[in-house]
């Protein structure tokens, strides 16, 4: 596996499926359809290109300021991408802000707060109930809160 290369995730989205969201018993063939609905469909409009590893500083990143919108905004996110085997999008890349303040002409400035912003994504969760037949998966819908960039804020307590 090659880890310092760009990877295509999905983000969060609204996403609308047949109701599923009571667990229902569907066979292999029908998970891949419908997975692969859902992927052209939804999940591809939500890709995006994901530099993995990504430890930069927030010095390092107020350097930078190039590439990519994650980059350049003054409240810089990286993505880190988490993998359940039993949910469809198996991965999803999850913001992170790098910088606890914002960048302001080229340094940190701790007058403004990084602070990330989430949307509602809608997945299917193979889930451990048991179907009478033993090729048919147990699945639902669910919705998880996915962390999808960060922005800059001032901090609560100004006046
Ligand atoms: C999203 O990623 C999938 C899988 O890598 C790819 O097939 C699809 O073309 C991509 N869609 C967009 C809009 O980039
Ligand atoms: C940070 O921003 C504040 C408010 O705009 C400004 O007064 C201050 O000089 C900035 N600090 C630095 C180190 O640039």
């Amino acid at each position: 596996m090659t880890w310092a290369s760009l990877q295509t995730v999905f983000l969060g989205s609204l996403l609308v499926f047949n109701d599923f969201s009571s667990p229902r018993c569907i066979s292999k063939q029908e998970l891949k359809d419908l997975a692969d609905r859902s992927q052209t469909k939804y999940w591809n409009k939500w890709n995006v290109s994901v530099r993995l590893p990504d430890s930069r500083s927030c010095m390092q990143a107020a350097q930078e300021m190039r590439g990519a919108g994650n980059n350049r905004c003054v409240s810089p996110w990286r993505y880190r991408v988490e993998q359940e085997d039993d949910r469809i999008p198996r991965d999803i890349a999850f913001a992170e802000c790098i910088c606890k303040g914002c960048i302001i002409d080229g340094q940190q400035n701790q007058s403004y707060n990084s602070k990330l912003v989430f949307a509602w994504m809608k997945i299917l969760k193979k889930t451990t109930g048991k179907c009478q037949d033993s090729i048919k998966y147990m699945v639902k819908k669910e919705f998880i809160k996915v962390p999808v960039g960060c922005t800059c804020v001032v901090p609560n307590y100004m006046k």
